[in-house]
């Protein structure tokens, strides 16, 4: 949460409908009426839209208290924030309207067709579904091209990564007003093709596969597993993505490693075409200066100094927290 976040909506600020104030719906609501846009929370009855309003400020007032809301949040939030009668109320003069209903088709069909019934045309209608295809979830509305995917994570106050995910129909014009949006409130964005879990899940979930087989089949505890990803290779992943991490490692050595995981893991771990093309080409990662990302060979050394800060810095910060209280 940034300093700029608790600015109170003028006249014109951007005026905002939460459809489905729950867990989600209302952690993205504090964000962007932080952000200084006005917004309506909307649920299944006025009554539950009310409750979820004054659980948000009472929320606020907590992470003020714990030093991760800015002084001032719950005032900007009790100007920002406003709990509708229903979806049509909500909906009715909002420029973006954002769904977080139930991750269930029926339910998500039903809101979506009221909100589309009931909003300007050009209003902009994003979904926060974790893994259902935007395409599908686009039938009941009309003008589709003002529909997409825009996926907060939980907790989403804290949680800086969106994934904007346009379907096929979905207008160029629209993902760039949503991505300046969610900006705007301070959060970044990656756009992404809709299919089945999207790149979020589908990498998550592939890593939980992976560890599950390991404790089904005795290689590992779950909490072996667990202390190894938070201290070794995840320990990295806040500063580097897979790709960074593969160029700095050296493409031919994931190579070579993956000749041993195929040889005995085919369908799993068979190398993947885009890796031995690079290995091929010469271009091994950083070393070559070229790879998955083009480092310039002029600013390894700067790399690598804000790589150990970066790992020394995580390091400290773990410290300072200590354990989380899983045991
Ligand atoms: N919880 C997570 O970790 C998480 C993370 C990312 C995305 N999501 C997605 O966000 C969406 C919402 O999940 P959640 O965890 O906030 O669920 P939740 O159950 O906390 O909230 C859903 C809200 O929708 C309301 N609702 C139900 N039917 C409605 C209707 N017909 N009209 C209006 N409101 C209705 C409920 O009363 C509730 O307040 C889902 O699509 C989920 O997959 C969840």
């Amino acid at each position: 949460m940034t300093e700029t976040a608790t600015t109170p909506a003028s006249a014109s600020a951007r005026k905002i409908a939460i459809v489905g104030s729950g867990y989600m719906g209302g952690g993205i609501a504090q964000v962007l009426a932080l952000g200084g846009a006005r917004v309506a929370l909307s649920d299944v009855s006025a009554e539950v839209a009310q409750n979820n309003y004054d659980r948000l400020l009472v929320e606020s007032d907590q992470f003020v208290a714990d030093g991760l809301f800015p002084a001032g949040s719950t005032e900007i939030l009790k100007q920002n924030l406003w709990a509708a009668k229903d979806i049509e109320e909500a909906v009715a003069d909002a420029d973006f309207i954002e769904e977080a209903v139930p991750e269930v088709m029926e339910i998500k069909h039903q809101t979506l067709s009221r909100i589309s019934a009931a909003a300007r045309a050009d209003a902009i209608i994003g979904s926060n579904t974790s893994t259902i295809s935007i395409a599908e979830l686009s039938r009941p509305v009309s003008n589709p091209e003002r529909f997409l995917g825009v996926h907060f994570s939980n907790p989403s106050p804290f949680i800086p990564g969106v994934e904007i995910i346009p379907h096929a129909g979905t207008s160029a014009s629209t993902v760039g007003a949503v991505r300046e949006l969610v900006h705007a409130a301070g959060k970044q964005t990656a756009v992404v093709k809709d299919v089945t879990g999207f790149v979020l899940n589908r990498l998550q979930y592939a890593l939980f596969h992976e560890a599950a087989q390991l404790v089904e089949q005795g290689i590992a505890t779950a909490d072996d597993v667990d202390t190894l990803v938070r201290t070794t290779f995840g320990f990295r992943l806040p500063f580097f993505g897979p790709f960074a991490i593969a160029d700095m490692a050296g493409l031919d050595v994931y190579n070579f490693c993956y000749q041993s995981l195929q040889k005995d893991f085919p369908e799993r771990f068979a190398t993947p075409a885009i890796l031995s093309g690079l290995v091929e080409a010469g271009k091994l990662g950083t070393k070559t200066g070229a790879g998955f990302l083009n480092v310039p060979a002029d600013r390894i050394p700067e790399l690598i100094a804000y790589r150990n800060k970066a790992y020394v810095a995580m390091q400290k910060l773990l410290d300072e927290l200590g354990p989380a209280p899983l045991g």
